[in-house]
């Protein structure tokens, strides 16, 4: 069987992604040059791996087969590069990690520093949701990802290494920041402004309150954190934010946290792999990096510092 590795890559990410345009876009390749390479893939075999109907492209009975096969040997080249870059050590190393939307606001700096003390190593930073988060490491894309606890009944390794508490926030002016020991009750008048279905962040409040068997007001919803801050400033409603991303408004007074009944909702990071992966020397630094040290390069707003102590 006469097949390049490079063929098998490109069948492998056009089957993936479902279609040519999205694979080439991946592959940094012009859509003609990914068509040709499954051509000649085709050609080689002497069987088709795709039909096309409609729009859509689906695997034939030959290229489901092929399929595992290209993630199985996809799968080994990473096992072997990794292997061989714990060889050169950490110092001229690469790493791939992805990030939960909520984790970005310290996860730069996180980077930073360890870039300061292994000056060689190369990054590849992925800012994304949930679901994006566990998908890409169920395929095996990432070395490693930080996020909220990952859900159970994926083969997934999970470390705890800081806590992530979630605030209810406030306009200053707001008759509430000058209440203290708010029940929950007072919150069910209000609106509350949340993140999108599939953030952490939003799975985390609705379990709070339904937990506690309390119905309250759902009111924009909006997928980023920027944007519930926002709104909140603007007076859209109160909203629920992890303390990490809230430094700068705390800070300057654009926001207030109001002190509320069985919060902060407290919440851990986690850093994250494939259960069984094996990590180059550059992720295996990191990885210790982050669990021994993460704490210290976070900055939490002053007045969270000062009441936490
Ligand atoms: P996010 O945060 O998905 O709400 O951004 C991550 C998490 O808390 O799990």
């Amino acid at each position: 069987m006469h097949v390049t590795l490079r063929q098998l890559a490109v069948f492998e990410a056009v089957a993936r992604n479902g279609s040519f345009t999205r694979a080439a876009e991946e592959l940094h390749l012009s859509q003609p040059a990914v068509s040709m390479q499954v051509k000649q893939l085709e050609e080689n075999l002497g069987l088709p791996l795709f039909e096309q109907m409609g729009k859509k492209i689906y695997l034939t009975e030959a290229g489901r087969e092929l399929e595992s096969y290209a993630v199985r040997v996809s799968q080994l080249l990473d096992e072997a590069e990794a292997v061989l870059e714990e060889m050169k050590g950490v110092k001229r190393g690469s790493l791939n990690i992805s990030v939960a939307t909520t984790a970005n606001y310290f996860a730069t700096r996180l980077l930073a520093a360890f870039s300061q003390r292994n000056e060689g190593v190369t990054f590849s930073l992925d800012v994304t949701n949930r679901e994006t988060l566990i998908r890409q490491l169920e395929n095996n894309e990432r070395d490693l990802v930080i996020m909220g606890k990952p859900p159970d009944g994926h083969d997934l390794d999970a470390e705890s290494f800081m806590d992530n508490p979630l605030v209810v926030v406030a306009p200053p002016e707001h008759p509430l920041t000058r209440k203290k020991g708010i029940p929950l009750s007072a919150l069910a008048g209000e609106r509350i402004v949340v993140r999108e279905a599939g953030s952490g962040t939003r799975i985390a409040i609705e379990r709070f309150f339904a937990e506690r068997g309390i119905e309250f007001a759902m009111g924009m919803e909006m997928s980023s954190n920027e944007a519930i801050k926002q709104a909140v400033e603007a007076g859209l409603g109160l909203g629920i934010a992890s303390i990490h991303t809230l430094e700068l408004e705390l800070d300057c007074g654009r926001l207030a946290i109001l002190d509320v009944e069985d919060f902060p909702i407290l919440r851990h990071w986690y850093i994250v792999q494939r259960r069984g992966k094996r990590l180059s020397a550059t992720a295996q630094a990191f990885k210790d990096f982050v669990l021994a040290e993460a704490p210290r390069f976070v900055r939490l707003p002053e007045q969270y510092r000062q009441s936490s102590r």
